[in-house]
């Protein structure tokens, strides 16, 4: 990477001006860091008219994944120029706004430059003392606001996304189930021939639930799957018939994985489908999925905080400093947590939500939702498009389907998969297939706080075009 102009410089930046390696005049910091802020304002400028997800060749793949650690360190200028060419021409795609893959936000500008101070101070975000954690506090407090979860007694905590939240939220269920079955499960563990712990949920449920399961040493033989409806919504009877077969009486925990889902309440359109949301014991919510934080960050939240202290809380003596400087009220998230060193999160969330406020939170998540009924208006009104699933939220299940179309089922799949890998990589649209009760179906999913009605207009102009093309072409065949 270091050519032969450049091998002063990379000398001078191994040892630079006080001999210590890694050292930067703020001068050239500065100056460097204009050239970053001018390269992602150029990316996302160009972003529209660029293909949405340009993959990088397989050359490129190769040399990044062998490339070898250099004897000598080379000058931050070169590095930030093999960032130019091998880094920012190749986006996986979910910043652009006909992006309709998986749920994976496009940043907020805001959050964005905020994440930059973050890391310019690399803030350690435990102490009661530091910034971070009132930071993480107060986001904590107005996401649960926003989505109704009650925060009296309760506790939001920041962690790296919905997988660690789900964990998290389930970790508090063991504890409770545990202890209100006079079991010291810390001290115990799960091997103490307890009667076993059964998590129940819907056959549709994240992989991540069945991970936290196993990880959790409850096992995947006492998750029981609940079948979905027509809706896919978790079929209650028989959710009720599961739970009356395991036991004569007791409590249950509610817990809400709504890492996607839960800022849905936010749409006063889409609100009252929501409803007992607020007595779920625990939810996890992204903030890296709708809210459009920037990768990662998930959050969980506790109905009964002294669980995460009564199942996580450790301090060995060199911490029990961090825990004396702040106000009562202040939750240290180590000790409410699995993890210790935290970064500050909080700030990339602070900022997004302060820049949208509530009536901009509303209004972009309603906005996402009637974008979503917009194409699934026109999947309705199209004879040659079928809607596979209720629209609920952002999400919309289709197909191509001709009408008359006496080729088969197995037929019409291909034909289906060979629609999205031809528009994939035409670059104008991006959005992946999904199984629903069996079926392919296409799947568009709308987060993105930029994409217009033209944009989902388009989506489904070019499916149809698409489709008849390949369908045509099969038929010659
Ligand atoms: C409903 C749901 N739960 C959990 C997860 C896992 O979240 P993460 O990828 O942030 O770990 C996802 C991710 O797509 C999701 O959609």
């Amino acid at each position: 990477m270091t050519n032969e102009s450049s091998k002063a410089d990379a000398i001078d930046a191994a040892g630079s001006q006080d001999g210590t390696p890694l050292a930067m005049d703020p001068a050239e910091f500065e100056r460097l860091g204009r050239r970053v802020v001018a390269l992602i304002a150029g990316h996302l400028a160009k972003l529209r008219d660029r293909p949405v997800r340009p993959e990088p060749g397989p050359e490129i793949l190769q040399e990044v994944l062998t490339q070898g650690l250099p004897e000598a360190g080379a000058a931050p200028e070169d590095i930030l120029d093999y960032v130019e060419s091998h880094v920012l021409p190749y986006p996986t795609g979910n910043g652009h706004p006909r992006f309709f893959a998986w749920v994976v936000a496009p940043p907020a500008p805001v959050a964005v430059l905020s994440e930059v101070v973050a890391n310019g101070m690399n803030m350690m975000g435990g102490g009661a003392a530091a910034l971070p954690t009132h930071f993480g506090q107060c986001t904590g407090r107005w996401l649960m606001d926003a989505v109704g979860f009650p925060g009296e007694g309760s506790m939001s905590l920041l962690l790296s996304g919905g997988s660690m939240a789900n964990l998290t939220g389930l970790a508090a269920a063991r504890h409770w189930a545990a202890k209100s079955d006079g079991w010291d499960l810390r001290g115990e563990g799960l091997q103490g021939g307890r009667p076993p712990l059964t998590v129940y949920a819907s056959e549709e449920a994240h992989s991540c639930i069945q991970k936290s399961v196993e990880l959790l040493g409850l096992g995947s033989t006492n998750l029981r799957r609940i079948p979905v409806d027509r809706d896919y919504r978790i079929e209650v009877a028989a959710l009720e018939a599961a739970v009356a077969e395991d036991r004569a009486a007791g409590r249950l925990w509610f817990h809400i994985d709504g890492a996607y889902g839960a800022l849905g309440v936010c749409d006063p359109a889409a609100a009252p489908r929501f409803a007992g949301m607020a007595r779920a014991h625990s939810l996890a919510l992204d903030p890296h999925k709708w809210l459009s934080v920037p990768l990662d960050c998930g959050c969980v939240m506790v109905r009964d905080r002294t669980l995460l202290r009564d199942a996580f809380s450790v301090v060995p003596p060199y911490l029990q400093a961090a825990r004396t400087q702040g106000p009562d009220e202040l939750l240290l998230p180590f000790e409410h947590s699995f993890e210790l060193s935290r970064g500050f999160k909080a700030l990339k969330v602070w900022a997004t939500l302060m820049h949208l406020g509530r009536a901009g939170l509303r209004a972009k998540i309603a906005r996402s939702n009637a974008l979503a009924r917009r194409l699934a208006d026109a999947v309705e009104a199209a004879p040659d498009l079928a809607l596979l699933a209720p629209v609920s939220l952002s999400i919309v299940c289709f197909r191509f389907a001709p009408p008359g179309w006496s080729g088969g089922e197995a037929a019409l799949e291909t034909l289906n998969r060979e629609i999205n890998e031809t528009l994939n990589a035409e670059g104008e649209v991006f959005f992946t297939p999904t199984t629903l009760a069996g079926r392919h179906a296409l799947r568009a999913c709308i987060i993105h706080y930029a994409t217009t009605e033209a944009d989902v207009d388009l989506l489904v102009r070019r499916v149809r075009e698409t489709g008849r093309e390949l369908a045509a072409r099969q038929a010659g065949r």
